[in-house]
């Protein structure tokens, strides 16, 4: 029977580009697709836009646009890095859309007649310059814990520690600087405490559709999550609470039905624009929905994800599935995080690479897909680009293995045959067909590195052949010149093999040898007939070039954004480097001698003075400066002192600051105080400073 399978990699958020990390997911999918395709199973791959929640409505705002207009732009943005990279997705969409959004009411609506949904009243900060609630992220202030300045509102990058956003100390909100005030809010809960025992089960067991026929040994590997995953969730089943699955107005989503003014929050909706998208796909290709969600069904359904939305795709999806009375996914394939020459990505570095600086300077995407499935397996462990590694083992297997069969062989058959093989089913090559079900097997457990490298194992075999029988000699050599056939045509045979082996990763290259071999695409099972004699291939055309260093070099200084104050600047001006800054760079900043004509309490302000600075302009410039502890407004007034005169203005709670003025202070913390710099007695206001 063909196995029917419905994959998706995680939706991407709609505000961001797409970068290298995200590639690991969808290259590690699309590879698992590729290979279910020519194995001739009916798959189907989904993908779309995660376009919906805070973040992005700020975005747009931030853009100028609507967040309609921000998300067409984008999906563009992603649609074209995708298929740069040869991510083949039966359909990429967005979760904006009707069929998403009529998915979404109607499992809350079964939800609801279900009983699993709760209304309850919610205290949360709220931002009363934006007139918004905050979602967590946006809520900044003192971590409860150990007091570091400047925290998130759910934990603390200082010390680690997690907390509520109501702990945190002297609140304030990111968006605008403005003290939040709590309010009470209606919010709707999905009751996933009682889900606890059903969770349990659904965890540790095989899925139903996989189950006829399996072995015990077979169950074992076919659970529905990898075991550390499942180990994961043994400590989140301990402590279930329900899930708020609502969100105030403002916000960009889908309004709650009967619940004006309030929204389905994002993680609600965005997985089920798994289901969204696959709809818009059986409309366009009648297919049938029903079979691959309905309660019961027996096809696979699996949801390639990244560790850290583990939480998402394991506890809230399946519960919200089983209770709205719709099939629960087969498997969940969580993989680790990408860390590139040992570290986390780092713009700074360079490290932070986007797709599309990588396609623009013209890298070649297979090699960037050839090493990340030689990097991948089926755990969760994190994976490493090193790009001196990432160079090397490109060209010495790519090129220096593999390509090399062709390119060392192909000109002679064109040049001395008439373009046409001898017999091709030598001895030497029957080990190269009976590796067929090892390597697929390894595909199939997405154990991508094992399954290359007992392809790459083939290639030291098919280049060992050619090195003893040397064809470039034996052309030299008319009485040889059967056997040179028999040669070229027997690695032609073992290059056929191995490009339908790597096809599932290197799918470009694989459409052009079969364009040279003059065959139809591959399928799997054409492992088990060798090319007829007498069969005519191509022109030998270069498959492949080689990776120079200085294109890494390149891509990554590209992607370098060198940090400064307020923002963040692109390339670094000459003679900068890592934690330095050039002379240039130093006197963009406008430093001037300021004289204080005056100072004052700013109300409901616990740090701030404001100031009016004279620095010989018609107007004297605003400033609130944070020196409230060290200073009297009285003491200061008529004093010198020194002025950033080109920062730009920053609107704040209790007005625009025009500009910052110097003062030192010990970073430790240890020698109390604020002290104020001043120029020397003679400095007129207005005075360069440098
Ligand atoms: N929008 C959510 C997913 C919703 S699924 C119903 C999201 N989006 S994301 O853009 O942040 O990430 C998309 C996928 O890329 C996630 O599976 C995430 O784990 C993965 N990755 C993002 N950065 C990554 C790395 N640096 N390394 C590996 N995978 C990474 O999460
Ligand atoms: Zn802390």
């Amino acid at each position: 029977m063909t196995r029917k399978i419905l994959v998706t990699s995680a939706l991407p958020y709609a505000n961001g580009a797409i970068h290298l990390g995200h590639l690991v997911e969808y290259i590690q999918t699309d590879i698992w697709v590729r290979f279910q395709k020519m194995r001739g199973s009916e798959c189907w791959y989904v993908c779309a836009d995660d376009t919906h929640g805070t973040p992005v409505m700020l975005r747009a705002e931030k853009d100028g646009l609507t967040p309609e207009a921000l998300i067409e732009r984008v999906h563009g943005e992603h649609t074209r890095d995708f298929s740069g990279f040869h991510i083949a997705f039966d359909n990429f969409y967005s979760t904006h859309s009707p069929e998403t959004r009529a998915c979404v009411e109607e499992i809350y609506a079964r939800l609801d007649a279900a009983g699993m949904i709760e209304k309850r009243d919610v205290e949360q900060y709220y931002d009363p310059l934006k007139k918004m609630f905050l979602p967590d992220r946006f809520i900044k202030g003192e971590c409860p814990k150990c007091g570091a300045e400047d925290q998130y509102g759910d934990n603390c990058e200082s010390c680690g520690a997690a907390y509520t956003p109501g702990e945190l100390k002297k609140p304030y909100s990111a968006l605008s600087g403005a003290k939040p005030e709590l309010r009470v809010s209606a919010h709707y809960f999905f009751k996933l405490s009682e889900c606890a025992d059903f969770l349990k089960k659904w965890t540790c067991a095989v899925p139903e559709e996989r189950l006829p026929g399996m072995t015990p040994d077979a169950r074992e590997s076919h659970r529905r999550l990898q075991p550390e995953a499942a180990n994961k969730m043994r400590e989140w089943l301990d402590s279930l609470d329900d899930w708020d699955i609502s969100r105030d107005a403002p916000y960009f989503g889908f309004e709650i039905p009967g619940a004006p003014e309030k929204y389905f929050y994002v993680w609600l909706d965005a997985p089920i624009g798994y289901m969204g998208s696959f709809k818009n796909l059986c409309e366009r290709k009648g297919i049938d929905f029903d079979a691959f969600w309905k309660e019961g069904a027996e096809t696979e359904l699996y949801h390639f994800i990244g560790k850290d939305i583990l939480y998402f795709h394991a506890l809230f999806w399946p519960a919200v599935l089983r209770h709205a009375r719709y099939r629960t996914p087969s498997g969940i394939c969580a993989h680790g995080f990408l860390t590139v020459d040992g570290a986390k990505m780092s713009k700074s570095r360079g490290t932070f690479i986007t797709a599309e600086s990588y396609l623009k300077l013209g890298l070649n995407p297979e090699w960037l897909r050839y090493y990340y499935a030689a990097k991948l397996n089926s755990t969760m462990g994190d994976i490493d680009l090193n790009l001196e590694d990432f160079v090397a083992r490109v060209n010495a297997d790519l090129i220096g293995k593999y390509i090399n069969i062709a390119s060392r062989c192909a000109g002679f058959i064109g040049k001395k045959f008439g373009g046409r093989l001898s017999h091709t089913d030598a001895g030497w090559l029957k080990k190269f067909r009976e590796s067929a079900p090892d390597i697929a097997l390894s595909y199939e457990r997405r154990e991508f590195g094992r399954a290359l490298r007992e392809i790459m194992a083939l290639a030291d075999a098919a280049n060992i052949f050619v090195n003893d029988r040397k064809p470039w000699e034996l052309a030299r050599r008319q009485e040889a010149e059967k056997e040179l056939h028999a040669v070229c045509s027997e690695a032609i045979e073992a290059f056929r093999l191995l490009t339908v082996y790597l096809k599932p990763v290197l799918p470009k290259v694989a459409e052009a040898v079969e364009d040279f071999l003059g065959v139809a695409p591959f399928a799997w099972e054409d492992v088990l007939c060798p090319l007829p004699e007498g069969h005519a291939i191509g022109a030998y055309r270069h498959l492949m070039t080689r990776i120079d260093t200085a294109q890494v070099a390149t891509l990554v200084e590209a992607n370098r954004e060198s940090l400064a104050p307020a923002e963040t600047v692109k390339t670094a001006a000459a003679g900068a480097d890592e934690g330095n800054v050039s002379i240039d760079e130093f006197m963009k900043v406008d430093l001037r001698a300021a004289r204080i004509i005056n100072a004052e309490h700013v109300e409901g302000a616990e740090k701030l003075i404001r100031l009016s600075l004279d620095i010989g302009e018609t107007k004297p410039r605003q400033v609130f400066a944070g020196i409230k502890s060290a200073y009297d407004p009285a003491q200061l007034i008529g004093r010198m002192t020194v002025m950033v005169a080109n920062l730009a203005p920053r609107k704040m709670k209790f007005g625009v600051s025009e500009g910052m003025i110097l003062a030192a202070s010990d970073p430790e913390g240890k020698v109390p105080g604020i002290f104020l710099l001043s120029p020397d007695s003679g400095a007129r206001p207005g005075m360069r400073i440098k």
